[in-house]
Formats: C-alpha cells, structure tokens, sequence
C-alpha cells in the first residue's frame, strides 16, 4: 500500500508512519522538522518538508505523488485561552494549524487518492470536539471544524469510493500533551493510539475514537443539557 502521513514528524503520526513502515509499506512522512525528516529518510520512509500552511509549496509536492491508498491527515496544533486576555492572535494560529492546513492537505491528496483502488481517507479531530471544555476555545473549536469537514467529506465522496474516517483522540502522549499542565485522565501512549487508529483503519470505520472509556464518558456528557454540563464544567476548572 501507498501512505501519506502528514505530521509524521512526531507524536501520533510519527508512530503510526514507523508502524506502517515496518509492515512493509511504502510510507510517506510530512512535516516541518528537518531533523525528524532526515530520521525517517535513514529508516526507509519517503518524506516531505512542508509547512501545510503554505498552500502553493504544499500542492506542489503534492502532486508529485504517486497513487495514494491511504492519506491520514494529522498534522495539527494546540494553544490553550487564558482568560481574562482572550488572544485572538492564539485562534488565529490554531485555525491555521489545524482547518487551513486540513484543507490543503484535503485539495493535495485528492488527486492521487483517485488514482488507487482502495482509496481511503482519514482525517486526525480530537474528542476535545464533543463538548465545550474549559480553555478549548481556539483548540476544540478547531477540531468542531475539523469534525464538521470530515463528516460531509464522507458523505459527498462516497460516490466515489472514497470512504472517509474521522479520528477522534482522548489523550496520548506526545511531545504536544506533554507541554499540559493539568491531569489528562486514561492517557494512552502513541503506540496504542497507532493500533487503535489502524485498526479503525483497516475496518473503514466512519468514526475511530479510543481510549474508549475515555471517549464514551464525553459522549455520555455531550447528552447532557447544556446548562448542567456548564456547572460541570466550571467545577473543572476549580
Ligand atoms: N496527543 C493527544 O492527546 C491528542 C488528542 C486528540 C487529538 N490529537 C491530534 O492528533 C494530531 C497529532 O498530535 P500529536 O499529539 O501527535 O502532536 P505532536 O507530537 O505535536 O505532532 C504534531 C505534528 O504535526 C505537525 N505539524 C504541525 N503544524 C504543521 C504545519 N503547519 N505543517 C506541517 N506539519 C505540521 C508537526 O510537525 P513538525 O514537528 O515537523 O513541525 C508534528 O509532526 C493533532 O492533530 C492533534 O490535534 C492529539
């Protein structure tokens, strides 16, 4: 199989672009950090330096690329709101990060996607998206977005074969949890986050979200009315 991994310069998708690897696959590795590029090349890893914001440079390396089976967009970034200075600034940033370089990598990947058989996509949110959590303004209402994108890509590229997953993480640890300072409960490693995603993967799953005691706690939550979970919230926050 041919797979692009963007943000496979760390974290999650550095995991899952080594796993892939070590199965056999032809893998190929996006992101910024020249140095972890360089570490995947020695391993046998294709690689792509891009900054996904940069939308003429990325779709050029795009279609550079060969058929694609599988593309797993999962470059993203998170900032926190420290209220009372809301920093419009911090929003920007993370809707750059994470919507603007989605739909870049979405117009890059398409035409090779086409180009295969199996054609699968599957797009990294967050289950910071299920419900509002305290300081996840510019963060969970990115991955709103993101969620928002990958559900009506799914329905509208159905016709073409193309099945589209959404992956909605708790937490994992990455260098990108590892800058939190609060408790992160049923934290996974990225080992497990890669075989969770996998599997998802190989099944074609509409939504993969794990851990999932984790994720069906916040779904159960997300039932709630909202004036309930906003006193819930607050006491989280205490
Ligand atoms: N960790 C969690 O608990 C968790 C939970 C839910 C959802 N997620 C989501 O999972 C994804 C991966 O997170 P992670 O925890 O593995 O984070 P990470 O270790 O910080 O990795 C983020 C990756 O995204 C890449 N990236 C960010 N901005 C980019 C840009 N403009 N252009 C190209 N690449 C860019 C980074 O590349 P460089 O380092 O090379 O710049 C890096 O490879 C993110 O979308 C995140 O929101 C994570």
């Amino acid at each position: 199989m041919n797979i692009l991994i963007t943000g496979a310069t760390s974290g999650i998708g550095q995991q899952l672009a080594l796993d892939y690897q070590a199965q056999g696959q032809q893998v190929w590795a996006v992101g910024r950090n020249p140095e972890a590029l360089q570490e995947l090349q020695i391993k046998g890893l294709h690689t792509g330096q891009l900054d996904l914001t940069q939308r003429e440079q990325s779709l050029e390396w795009f279609a550079t690329l060969p058929q694609l089976d599988l593309a797993i967009l999962n470059a993203g970034n998170c900032e926190y709101i420290n209220l009372p200075e809301f920093d419009s600034s911090s929003v920007q940033r993370v809707m750059r990060a994470n919507v603007e370089s989605l739909a870049i990598s979405i117009e890059g990947v398409l035409p090779p996607l086409r180009n295969s058989e199996n054609r699968q996509l599957a797009i990294v949110g967050s289950s910071a998206a299920y419900l509002p959590l305290p300081r996840a303004e510019a963060y969970g209402a990115s991955k709103a977005a993101v969620a928002y994108l990958a559900k009506t890509l799914r329905i509208d590229l159905m016709k073409e074969g193309i099945d589209v997953s959404l992956i909605c993480p708790g937490f994992v640890k990455t260098p990108l949890t590892d800058l939190n300072d609060f408790d992160m409960p049923f934290r996974i490693t990225a080992e497990e986050a890669s075989k969770a995603i996998q599997d998802g993967i190989r099944k074609r799953k509409a939504e993969i979200h794990f851990p999932k005691k984790f994720t069906l706690m916040l779904k159960l939550f997300s039932w709630l009315p909202d004036p309930l979970w906003t006193r819930l919230a607050q006491k989280m926050v205490r």
